[in-house]
């Protein structure tokens, strides 16, 4: 097995070694953030880094790269304090991945990537309409990462619209069955497969 020090991977190409480093953390759940900024103007990313932080109350998080890097997400977060999370599946994941190119901050990226900006109700952000799987949040903190300048953007979740059929008896979602994508690196998609559910460990069974 080989032993790559910390020393040796600072050596590393940029791109290379975020791939590397990207990937040690394991796979992650790929998934479009839907925006609106002051004016009106839908923005769309991809995010990999979404992470449960509770389930009462129900809040989400994710890790938005500095500003410098990724600031359209983050900015119209700030601005209108409402977002939208969508599930990728893989009739369009090409285009969920284009999204994540830098364009510039006057270019709306549902139109630049041709994925519908699906408005519901009063909710100010806009969903993705092809998503099976997808919630509106509102802003409840953003917490500065000093170590690298990146940002933990914490959400409470206020809405959910998902095909009723993905629901199972115990709340379970059947991700699979909607084909929601994993990610894994900077730029691979995963279709996943149940493998087993074993059911609430305790320390008696
Ligand atoms: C698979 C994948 C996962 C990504 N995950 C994140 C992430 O978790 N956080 C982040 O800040 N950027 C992530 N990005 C990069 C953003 O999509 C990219 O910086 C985008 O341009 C941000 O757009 P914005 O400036 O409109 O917010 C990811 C890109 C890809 C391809």
């Amino acid at each position: 097995m080989k032993h790559i020090s910390i020393d040796t991977i600072k050596t590393w190409e940029r791109f290379y070694r975020a791939n590397f480093i990207n990937c040690l953390s394991g796979f992650k759940s790929a998934s479009l953030v839907g925006t609106v900024n002051a004016e009106g103007q839908s923005n769309l990313a991809v995010f990999s880094s979404i992470v449960h932080l509770g389930s009462d109350p129900a809040l989400i998080g994710f890790i938005n790269r500095p500003l410098a890097a990724a600031p359209h997400t983050i900015n119209n977060i700030k601005a209108t304090g409402v977002y939208t999370i969508n599930h990728i599946h893989p009739s369009f994941v090409a285009k969920a991945h284009q999204s994540s190119a830098k364009y510039a901050v006057d270019i709306n990226e549902f139109d630049a990537v041709n994925l519908e900006a699906q408005f519901i109700n009063s909710i100010k952000a806009p969903f993705v309409g092809e998503s099976f799987i997808k919630y509106a949040l509102e802003l409840s903190e953003i917490v500065p990462i000093k170590q690298n300048n990146t940002f933990l953007v914490i959400g409470a979740v206020t809405d959910v619209l998902i095909d009723d059929k993905l629901m199972e008896e115990d709340g379970f979602i059947a991700l699979e069955k909607a084909g929601s994508m994993s990610c894994l690196g900077i730029d691979a998609y995963y279709k996943t497969e149940l493998f087993e559910r074993f059911g609430y460990a305790r320390p008696d069974i």
